[in-house]
């Protein structure tokens, strides 16, 4: 492959929706060759074909294999434009690859900041201020099969959305067991899926860990569960 020195892969986001876009990002999708992404719906297509950018929306594909096909492309391409949702780089298995496979062609790699779920969150629940011994964030789907609880600093749980993908059950019951015995029943949960591409508008259930197992089934792909610390001044 060629290392063209002035190739370059800009890797950015429209944050959680279309009207969270940068004037940064838009002025780097302006002037790139082709746009790929994995998350394009109709209203964000028809947004950057005003702006005339050529777009390619590769779905179905495994993070890395999707990583290899926008690469490859620089073949055909000077710049090209990952467009993803949130923070392009926070928990994105596809970026994480993307980065890794430009890396090893010499392209000029440039990541640009967008408005992630965590900015959501934190604004939704207001929470200028942590436990004292601070705020821990878990990757569900990294440690699905024994999540470790921490009832004494506040955490919040990305990805819950995996334990109820079926054949995850056993985990699902498993991770409620856990936090049924490590909080007090009247502790607080808080599940979250913020306005974005796909909800118009902000969606908090609010709940006492008690009543965990009940609500569960409404965690999907987009939700983050909040357990403040218990005994947190
Ligand atoms: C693959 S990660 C991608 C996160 C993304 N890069 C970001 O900055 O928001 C997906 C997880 O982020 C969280 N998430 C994504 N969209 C969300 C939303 N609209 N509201 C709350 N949490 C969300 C959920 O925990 C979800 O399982």
């Amino acid at each position: 492959m060629s290392t063209h020195k002035k190739k370059e892969l800009i890797i950015c986001s429209l944050g959680l929706f279309k009207n969270q876009c940068t004037l940064e990002v838009l002025a780097h999708i302006k002037t790139c060759d082709i746009v790929f992404s994995h998350m394009l719906d109709g209203e964000i297509s028809r947004f950057l074909k005003k702006l005339s950018v050529r777009i390619k929306i590769i779905k179905n594909l495994k993070p890395d294999k999707t990583a290899q096909a926008v690469v490859s492309a620089f073949k055909e391409f000077d710049k090209i434009c990952f467009l993803t949702y949130g923070n392009p780089m926070f928990l994105n298995a596809t970026t994480g690859y993307l980065k890794k496979e430009a890396l090893k062609t010499g392209v000029k790699i440039i990541v640009l900041n967008a408005v992630s779920s965590f900015d959501a969150i934190i604004s939704l629940l207001g929470l200028c201020k942590f436990s004292d011994i601070g705020i821990r964030v878990v990757d569900i789907a990294s440690c699905i099969k024994d999540v470790v609880v921490t009832p004494e600093m506040d955490t919040l749980f990305f990805m819950a959305g995996d334990l109820n993908l079926k054949g995850n059950e056993k985990y699902k019951n498993n991770f409620i067991k856990k936090l049924m015995a490590a909080y007090t029943q009247s502790a607080e949960f808080f599940m979250i899926d913020t306005k974005s591409i796909a909800t118009n508008s902000d969606t908090l259930i609010k709940g006492n860990i008690s009543d965990l197992d009940k609500y569960f089934s409404k965690v999907n792909e987009r939700t983050t569960l909040f357990l403040p610390a218990i005994n947190s001044k």
